[in-house]
């Protein structure tokens, strides 16, 4: 070990750590935050049963029996923490204009200003864990290094899962490479000699979760929950990378990527954007329903996608993570079986309820057990939830897992080279309005079907939830740049790419949620999506057919392959009914986007406009 001393501090930097501007940022991190003690993890299994051990004693997790789930925890978090803060997620840009009016800005000197007293001893009393990772497969050209530093045991273990997390990154960094430095805090400092009394330790009342792009840094302080505190997730895969991608020329996106490969064995590969906890690991790990025998879908991502030009003209996407962190309630064996399986042992579950055996159970599991602890730690039975409505796991619990956990890893998934996108699907959660499936006459149109896209929120952030709101590419809560120039960086992608001769891939648009007037889900979802996929494909083709309306191209009835279903004509109007005044009222609220958005707003997306309402006038 070299193992200079910051006051009194010892940094117990590892031998084979080599990078100087690391070892001097670690060193002023520490001098800054005054941890007890900093440990270099090194990505290890030991490291990781150790750390998991000392969570267990601290009672921030509980071990799962291992006979049902083995090699499994439980956390269960502040009641505080529970969900990505947006109002306190801040894109800290030179200029106001480069955050845009999506995001929440301060000058960064103002927010320096404002975080250099709250991460000044913010660590007193805890260990300052250095967790090096790889976003992408490790030296890939794709590929880029992280380091975070964090004062969570929690986060370490998850980083583990989540990313390639581990000593072989301080070689890939070497001398100089260059990494994103990522430092996290809880925001709960200890006073001298006392002992940490909570399990979930967090700062109730402040929480800043903060980006500079131009010196691309992550500070975040007071919340340890998923990408709050995981930092490689949204805050670097998504705001930071999409700011890289900018100015290098390639997308950083909020999309899962499958692989599909129809009964002749051609392959094909779909890149998806649905707003959170809208379905994109159901959908990543979709199994072909009946009728779809000799059909195979393989997940390549479940969440972020990182996508690059290559000189044959083509866009190849990468799974910037490693790991899983998804949404728990809903989840069980007919909606998506391949992430049951997925989570039969090494799982970090959080926020879910502990059965009286030692397993987990959720809302829409199974059936419910006669009683269990849910998880703010009270008793749960079916009776209490009916007469007081106590949800056993919390809507946004979760689950981090290994992507090697499931059963339809693509074989690809870790390929450094990525995969080709052959389409682009975009997704919201709408009950009316939206029909089924949509494609894009040409790359402009599903720019702006991408840019106007309105979702539901979801438990998945803090607020008010079902209300719509626009969600540009689903991105509404990850670009760290402004939105207007994120529309204009895919136009010009398109247009790079068409200048090159290549045929750019499809776009396409999605709504599984519309409801009938009983308010109940029409459409069957999950597995079903996949005869909606194959239409895509058979758009690809140049063999789908379909009919075009205002504002693209749907199939009718009979384009659709509906063998092994009964879903009749009747209940695919109501699921791509296209209301005129609807249609109308939608359309004023693009207006009122673009109005929002007006500083740089791309000219194509206010003509695409003007064509649709004069299409749907006609
Ligand atoms: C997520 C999210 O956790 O989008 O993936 O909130
Ligand atoms: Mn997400």
């Amino acid at each position: 070990m070299n193992s200079p001393v910051m006051q009194g501090l010892t940094l117990n930097t590892p031998s084979y750590v080599k990078n100087a501007r690391l070892i001097a940022w670690v060193a002023d991190m520490a001098a800054l935050c005054k941890p007890d003690t900093v440990v270099w993890c090194d990505g290890s299994d030991e490291e990781y049963a150790r750390l998991c051990e000392q969570l267990v004693s601290a009672g921030t997790m509980k071990r799962l029996n291992p006979a049902k789930r083995p090699n499994s925890f439980l956390a269960c978090s502040d009641p505080s923490d529970v969900a990505r803060v947006e109002d306190r997620t801040f894109i800290c840009s030179e200029r106001q204009e480069d955050a845009g009016p999506t995001n929440n800005w301060k000058a960064p000197a103002e927010m320096r200003a404002t975080l250099q007293p709250l991460f000044d001893g913010c660590m007193r009393g805890r260990t300052m864990y250095v967790v090096p990772f790889s976003m992408g497969p490790l030296g890939s050209p794709i590929a880029h290094i992280g380091i975070e530093l964090s004062d969570s045991a929690y986060v370490a273990v998850n980083m583990k899962l989540m990313t390639r997390m581990g000593k072989a990154v301080f070689e890939v960094l070497g001398t100089d490479g260059e990494f994103v430095p990522c430092v996290h805090t809880v925001g709960a400092p200890l006073a001298s000699g006392e002992t940490d009394q909570t399990a979930w330790p967090c700062n109730p009342t402040t929480k800043y979760i903060v980006h500079y792009p131009e010196t691309r840094e992550i500070w975040s302080y007071g919340s340890g929950y998923g990408g709050n505190a995981l930092l490689g997730k949204k805050c670097f895969a998504l705001r930071i990378a999409s700011t890289m991608g900018k100015q290098q020329g390639w997308l950083a996106e909020h999309m899962l990527i499958l692989g599909v490969t129809n009964p002749e064995g051609k392959k094909y590969h779909v890149a998806a954007a649905f707003p959170s906890a809208c379905g994109k690991t159901n959908f990543a790990m979709l199994i072909p329903p009946k009728g779809f025998e000799g059909w195979k879908v393989t997940t390549i991502g479940d969440d972020i996608a990182w996508i690059k030009p290559r000189a044959d003209g083509r866009l190849y996407a990468i799974n910037p993570e490693a790991g899983y962190f998804g949404v728990a309630p809903g989840t069980n064996t007919l909606t998506n079986p391949n992430c049951m399986a997925s989570l039969d042992r090494d799982v970090i579950f959080t926020n879910v309820a502990l059965t009286d055996d030692g397993d987990i159970w959720w809302e829409g599991m199974s059936d419910a057990p006669a009683h269990a602890v849910d998880w703010q730690g009270k008793d749960w039975t079916p009776q209490i939830a009916k007469e007081t409505g106590a949800k056993a796991a919390h809507p946004n619990a979760r689950f981090t897992v290994a992507a090697t956990n499931n059963p339809a890893l693509d074989p690809a998934w870790d390929d450094p080279a990525g995969v080709p996108i052959d389409a682009f699907i975009f997704g919201g959660r709408r009950s009316t309005t939206v029909p089924l499936v949509t494609e894009a006459r040409d790359w402009t149109e599903g720019v702006y079907m991408a840019a106007t896209m309105g979702s539901e929120t979801t438990a998945a952030a803090f607020g008010a939830q079902g209300v719509v709101r626009r969600d540009p590419f689903a991105m509404l809560p990850f670009t760290g740049y402004n939105m207007s120039d994120y529309f204009q960086h895919w136009l010009d992608m398109g247009k790079k790419l068409r200048d090159q001769g290549a045929k750019l891939p499809g776009i396409f648009c999605v709504n599984w949620f519309r409801k009938d007037e009983a308010g109940k889900f029409v459409w069957p979802g999950f597995g079903e999506n996949m005869r909606v996929l194959k239409w895509m494909i058979d758009r690809l083709e140049g063999r789908g057919q379909g009919t075009e309306h205002a504002f693209g191209v749907s199939p009718r009835f009979e384009d659709i392959h509906w063998d092994g279903l009964n879903f009749s004509a009747e209940q695919y109007k109501t699921v791509t009914h296209i209301d005129r005044a609807a249609w109308g009222k939608e359309l004023e609220l693009h207006s009122e986007l673009f109005a929002q958005l007006a500083h740089h707003l791309p000219r194509e997306l206010e003509e695409t406009k003007a064509k649709i309402e004069k299409r749907l006038a006609a």
